[in-house]
Parts: C-alpha cells; structure tokens; sequence
C-alpha cells in the first residue's frame, strides 16, 4: 500500500531520509456518478474522500504534518477541531507514537469523529464554546508550550491536501470545468487551488477549474463576512472566522468560481440523495458540494454539459445520528415468516 507522500513524493516538502508516517491514505475514488449527473444534466464524478484511513480528507494533510513533525522532533501535537481534524490527527499521532489533544466544542462533534479520536487515545478537551474560539486558545497554547500545532494553520497540511487536484487531473486528463467543494475554514479550497496551479504549470491540466465554494447559510462566512455565531446542521463546517478565509476568496477570484450559501434544508436533502441514487454515503457538510452543484445549476451558474467533480468530504458513518434522524423509521415485526414477508413486501 503506497500513501500519499511516496506517490507524490517530488513534488512535496520531504527528503529520502524523511521518517514517512503514513496509513495508506489518498489514490481515492473519482466515481462517475451517472444517475444523477443525467438528473442535473452534467457530467458529474464524486471524489470520494470518505475512503481515506480515518473517512475523511484530513489524512491527506496529516500525513504531511505528522511526518515533519517527527521529522522536527517533536513529540506532542494539537488542534482544535469540528472532529474530523481531531480524528485524523489522534489516528496518525498513534501510529507515529506522538502525544496528541484535541479541543472540540462540546455537543456539536458528530458521534463518530468523537469515537475515533478517544479511540486513538488522544487527550480530548471538549470546550463550551465553538471551533473558532478553539482554534484560538490551541494557537496561543502552542505559542507557551512546545507542541506542534496540526490545524491548516500548519503548512504541511495544505501540502498534503493539494494532491487531491493532482488525482482528478491525472484521471480526467485535465482539471474539471466546476470543482464543488464545502468550505469550513478555508483549507481545502486553498489546497486544491495550489494543487490546480501547480497541474498547470507541469502540463498535467490545460485549465483551471471554476470553484463552487459550498457553505451553510448560517456559517457563509464567504458570502457574508466573520460570524460570531456559525450554526448549521453541518456540524464540520461550522466555522464563523475562518484562517484562511483571504486565499478562499482569492482561490474563488482567480479561478472564476463563486461561493453560494445553502441552506440546512438543502443540504440534508443532497445528504439523502448521494447514498439513495449513487450508494454513496457521506456526511452532511460534504453534501453540501452536491447541494451547490444543484444550486448552481438551478440558477445557470454552471452550465449544462459541463463536467463537474463534487468532492465528499468525510464518510456518512462519521454521523450516524444525522443519518438516522433523516431516515425512514424501520419496520419492526415478530420473528416469524409469515411476518417478516408481509414487513418486507407490504406498500
Ligand atoms: N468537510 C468536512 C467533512 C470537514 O470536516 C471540513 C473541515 C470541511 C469540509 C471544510 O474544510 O475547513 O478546510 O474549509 N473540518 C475541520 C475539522 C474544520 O476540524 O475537522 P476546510
């Protein structure tokens, strides 16, 4: 199983003597998703991120980060977290034998990222107070002790994340018309926009891309500035003040793409639809690209025929409670045949 950083080894921050600490992440699926690029009219591929070690696109920077920080010497890393980051830094913190915490605001973790992080055996300190005020205490507290911080604060992740652009290229021959993608604290969209350049400059793509950045309405920092109260059911991307929300903009600006705001509703139905019409299973916050992707094409903004790659962020199973709140209740009968068949055929 070869990870990232041996793929893609040249064109990242590492030497032959560089100590990999890695999981097998990356080479994810770009999945043609027909059924429902004919329902909107596009050529539409899913990049599935949930197919990652810990389910979701944090592992790709984690990597990264993970190494250089074994590589620097240190021995104890940080974040704060809406859960993903979380999960994915106590992942690979184990696996190099590093000490990790984790600050998450308290309640509004989805359950599975919650489980993976105390499972790794990371120190978890829930806050009563959201991912903005995390982040800040975990930078200061970085500032007064010796501990490497892992937020996209941390250049080597958005290294690492960048080669999610260098896989679509090298399967599609060329970089997509439109790349959805929901947008939290702005890494990600950053990353991929880095990777896009640099697929530019080596060839790998003719053009770039036109970004659709995906935000909830009630955290559409994008659209309409700092938030003190970010509120969403898309619990991972429920940020008000994002870092890197000057290169989100930028990255939109120069690729000629837009940022739209969905809401909730939105959201939870382009959730039902990825796993109903394609078996695709992903949480909430990615849903939200599809959401866009179907925002977009409602309002002309992304044109018919054109191809397009949503990317889904974090695995569905990172949010069973979402999942079985929006689901049909299951039929319950007695053990029998003759009322298991009628439970299972009956309208
Ligand atoms: N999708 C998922 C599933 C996420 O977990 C995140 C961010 C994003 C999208 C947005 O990415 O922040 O780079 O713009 N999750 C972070 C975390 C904040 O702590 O796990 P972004």
């Amino acid at each position: 199983m070869t990870g990232l950083i041996e793929r893609y080894r040249a064109r990242l921050p590492v030497s032959a003597d560089t100590p990999v600490v890695t999981l097998g992440e990356g080479s994810t699926p770009l999945l043609p998703a027909p059924r429902l690029g004919a329902e909107l009219g596009v050529e539409l591929y899913l990049k599935v991120e949930g197919a990652n070690p810990t389910g979701s696109f944090k592992d790709r920077g984690m990597t990264l980060a993970v190494t250089k920080a074994v590589e620097e010497g240190s021995t104890a890393v940080i974040c704060a977290s809406t859960g993903n980051t979380s999960a994915s830094a106590a992942a690979y913190a184990a696996r190099a034998g590093l000490r990790c915490a984790v600050v998450v605001p308290e309640g509004r973790i989805a359950l599975g990222k919650l489980a993976q992080a105390q499972a790794s055996g990371a120190r978890v300190v829930q806050i009563a107070g959201g991912f903005d005020e995390a982040l800040t205490a975990v930078r200061a507290l970085c500032e007064r002790q010796p501990i490497t911080l892992v937020n996209n604060l941390n250049p080597y992740r958005l290294e690492g994340q960048k080669t999610a652009s260098f896989e679509i290229c090298e399967e599609l021959g060329d970089a997509p018309d439109w790349l959805c993608i929901p947008v939290g604290n702005g890494g990600n969209i950053t990353a991929y926009w880095k990777g896009f350049e640099e697929a530019l400059a080596s060839g790998e793509a003719r053009r770039p891309p036109a970004l659709l950045a995906c935000q909830a309405r009630g955290a559409a920092s994008l659209l309409r500035g700092p938030l003190d109260r970010p509120e969403t059911v898309a619990t991972a991307i429920r940020i008000g003040r994002p870092v890197r929300r000057e290169e989100a903009l930028d990255a939109l600006s120069r690729s000629e793409g837009r940022a739209v705001a969905l809401e909730d509703r939105q959201i939870l139905d382009a959730f039902r639809r990825l796993p109903a019409a394609e078996g695709v299973f992903c949480e909430p916050a990615s849903a939200a690209s599809f959401a866009g992707l179907v925002q977009a094409r409602a309002d002309g903004t992304i044109p018919e025929g054109a191809r397009v790659v949503c990317v889904l962020t974090g695995h569905g199973l990172k949010d069973p409670d979402t999942a079985i709140g929006e689901a049909e209740r299951p039929r319950r009968c007695g053990a029998t045949l003759a009322e298991i068949e009628q439970a299972v055929l009956a309208g």
